[in-house]
């Protein structure tokens, strides 16, 4: 008999695929985020559960992996059939659709790995290997294919200047070597600016909006309700702020927002948020450097690139709040209907909210640090 974890990986790239593309190219047609009531929609629905029920159950019956990437990848499989009856607000109780094998499953993953039991974003950006050329989607709509290629190629810079920047804490700043690293750091932050230009010329606004958006809101495991996926789920960003010293975990505003994602993030990151309470920031490396030895002229080179690391971070990040944020979902929130019971945002807090702390990062992170170049 074939591994039931093989089968629920084919399914959900076979008929998973055609019935979410079927429902949202009905929803699309009369642009609205989601149908309830009508018959061929129903039916439709009805064989997502009728499909994805007994693989659920036969999940259940089976010996787990042991292995945590085996068991981070299951996590994320289960997840896509969770999200997606989610967010078609298929009408089914705890026992139908095979929810509570699906469940029990997801509980023990997540606690083994000390992660939540539910899907992030991760799980389509990093943990989703391509077969024949194809990686896992909810739906086979173009946009959603654009969407999660630009988000993974944006996060994949985002961890390669977080690497550049923290090798520099055992070379110096004022070391001809770091001049490298810099250079490192600034070229990826600029490659995350061009992802993030790329996503939104290609992304259509509606289709994000109606179909896209949707697969990741908050949904229930057992009697817990895990808030949504997004695509800041991940340490790298947090830690390039902390190293730059834009941001620090003394600010109580800034430590809940990373303690809040720690566990939505993929296991190997916990670690790194873990460690953030105790890092030395560049700034700071750069002004005891300058006290004790002054301001060589490798200091000076150097200084000058960490000052346009800051700023690509910030025109990066200035560009997701003014042109993905506002655009893809503050814009559109005000004007279309929405017919989903949660609201629009992926955390759960209402959207004004969500723009307000948004707001504050963008201003923490475009801020210019006074390094007093001689
Ligand atoms: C169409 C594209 C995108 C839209 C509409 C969008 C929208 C949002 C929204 C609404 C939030 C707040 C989530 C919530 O709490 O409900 C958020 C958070 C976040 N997003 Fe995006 N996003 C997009 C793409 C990206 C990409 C490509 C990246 C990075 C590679 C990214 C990085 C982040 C980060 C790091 C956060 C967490 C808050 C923070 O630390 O700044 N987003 N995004």
């Amino acid at each position: 008999m074939a591994d039931p974890i093989d089968d629920l990986d084919r399914w959900l790239r076979g008929d998973f695929v055609r019935i979410n593309t079927a429902l949202e190219e009905a929803y699309f047609a009369e642009r609205i985020d989601v149908i309830s009531g009508r018959p061929e929609i129903d039916a439709l629905k009805r064989e997502l559960l009728q499909q994805g029920g007994p693989l659920m159950d036969r999940l259940a019956a089976m010996t787990l992996p042991v292995d945590p990437n085996a068991g981070y990848r299951l996590l994320g499989l289960i997840g896509h059939y969770l999200a997606a009856c989610e967010r078609h607000e298929s009408p089914l109780s705890d026992r139908e659709g095979g929810r509570q094998a699906a469940w029990a499953v997801s509980t023990k993953i997540g606690n083994a790995l000390g992660v939540v039991p539910r899907f992030v974003f991760a799980h389509q950006s990093l943990f989703n290997e391509a077969v024949g050329g194809r990686y896992r989607t909810f739906t086979a709509l173009p946009d959603e294919e654009i969407f999660i290629r630009y988000n993974a190629l944006g996060v994949l810079a985002y961890y390669r200047a977080a690497e550049a920047l923290r090798a520099i804490a055992n070379i110096g700043v004022s070391s001809v070597v770091a001049a490298y690293l810099f250079d490192q750091a600034e070229a990826a932050l600029n490659d995350v600016l061009r992802f993030n230009q790329d996503l939104a010329r290609q992304l259509n606004v509606e289709r994000f909006f109606f179909n896209i958006r949707p697969y990741f809101k908050t949904y229930r495991v057992g009697d817990t309700d895990y808030r949504g996926a997004n695509a800041g789920d991940f340490s790298a960003i947090n830690e390039i702020d902390v190293t730059l010293g834009l941001c620090s975990m003394n600010d109580p505003f800034y430590a809940a927002i990373v303690r809040e994602k720690s566990h939505h993030v993929p296991p190997d990151d916990l670690g790194v948020l873990r460690s953030l309470a105790k890092r030395r920031s560049i700034a700071e490396m750069f002004k005891a450097d300058q006290d004790a030895n002054g301001a060589t002229p490798q200091w000076k080179t150097n200084a000058a690139k960490f000052l346009a690391i800051c700023k690509a971070h910030g025109a990066a990040y200035a560009f997701h709040h003014q042109r993905l944020v506002k655009a893809y979902v503050e814009a559109p929130s005000k004007t279309a209907s929405s017919a989903h019971s949660a609201g629009v945002t992926s955390s759960g807090p209402p959207l004004d909210e969500v723009m307000g702390m948004l707001k504050r990062l963008m201003e923490l992170r475009t801020a210019r640090p006074n390094l007093n170049v001689p």
